[in-house]
């Protein structure tokens, strides 16, 4: 049994340098992916409500997309990770429970926005932004739907190995996720969003989007290449 004076010794053992060095990137790493997600889901939420609380489709879109994907499936994503601050210290159990909470919470709002976007519009899928949104949400649909074979992976074993639901749905995750990044720098290049938030800002978010979006599925593709190799 872990013991309070184990889980100190545990805790206080010293690291070598070069995991000290690696777990200290690995912090910044995620504090930095933090502080990116807060500028740019920040700014599009003051633009998107500079008029007040919007009754335009393309604002509620805006803020539910971002919020869902950028926020907090973005959080569902790094909850997981050990490194994140505000999950480091939660047990497995919780660590799950928060991420699928979160990426229910995130789905669901970014598909709400998603099909608010399309009921305004009479064509369809007829701009890169559209296609990549398109994209986000077919695999953010098929990722939560496959998470519970995930979250029930011992009891569905007879129907899916274990290992194949785990591994669908981290790649449809990322896949999902990293469109969905995609389909927000298209959003973002729109001339009437450029005009208001000026060309330099514009591309400079977009290069946040990268940023960050890459931070955040780095770990979850270290994940899937370990459990490749190890089975
Ligand atoms: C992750 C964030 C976003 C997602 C998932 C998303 C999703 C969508 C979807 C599903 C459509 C309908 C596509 C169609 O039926 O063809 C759409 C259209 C549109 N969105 Fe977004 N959107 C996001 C962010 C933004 C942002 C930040 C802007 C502008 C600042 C924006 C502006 C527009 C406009 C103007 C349209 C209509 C023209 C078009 O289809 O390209 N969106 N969006």
């Amino acid at each position: 049994m872990d013991t309070e004076n184990g889980r100190e010794a545990k805790l206080a053992a010293p690291l070598d340098k070069n995991e000290y060095h690696l777990k200290t990137f690995q912090i910044s790493l995620n504090l930095f992916a933090q502080l990116l997600i807060g500028i740019v889901v920040g700014v599009l939420l003051v633009f998107a409500l500079k008029d007040g609380l919007p009754s335009n489709k393309t604002f509620i879109h805006i803020i539910l997309c971002v919020l869902g994907y950028q926020l907090l499936m973005a959080h569902a994503i790094l909850s997981l990770s050990p490194h994140n601050s505000w999950s480091a210290h939660l047990k497995p159990v919780d660590k799950r429970r928060a991420h699928w909470i979160l990426q229910c919470l995130g789905s669901g709002m970014a598909i709400a926005g998603s099909f608010i976007k399309i009921s305004d519009k009479t064509v369809h899928w007829n701009t890169l932004h559209g296609q990549f949104a398109l994209v986000a949400l077919v695999f953010s649909v098929v990722s939560m739907v496959n998470g519970l074979a995930s979250l029930y992976a011992y009891e569905f074993r007879k129907f899916i190995p274990a290992l194949l639901s785990k591994l669908t749905h981290i790649c449809f995750g990322v896949v999902g996720f990293a469109a969905a990044g995609i389909s927000l720098c298209y959003g973002m290049e729109k001339g009437f969003f450029r005009s208001w938030v000026g060309d330099a800002c514009a591309y400079t978010l977009m290069g946040f989007v990268g940023a960050f979006t890459a931070i955040i599925i780095i770990a979850p593709l270290i994940t899937f290449y370990s459990k490749i190799k190890r089975n």
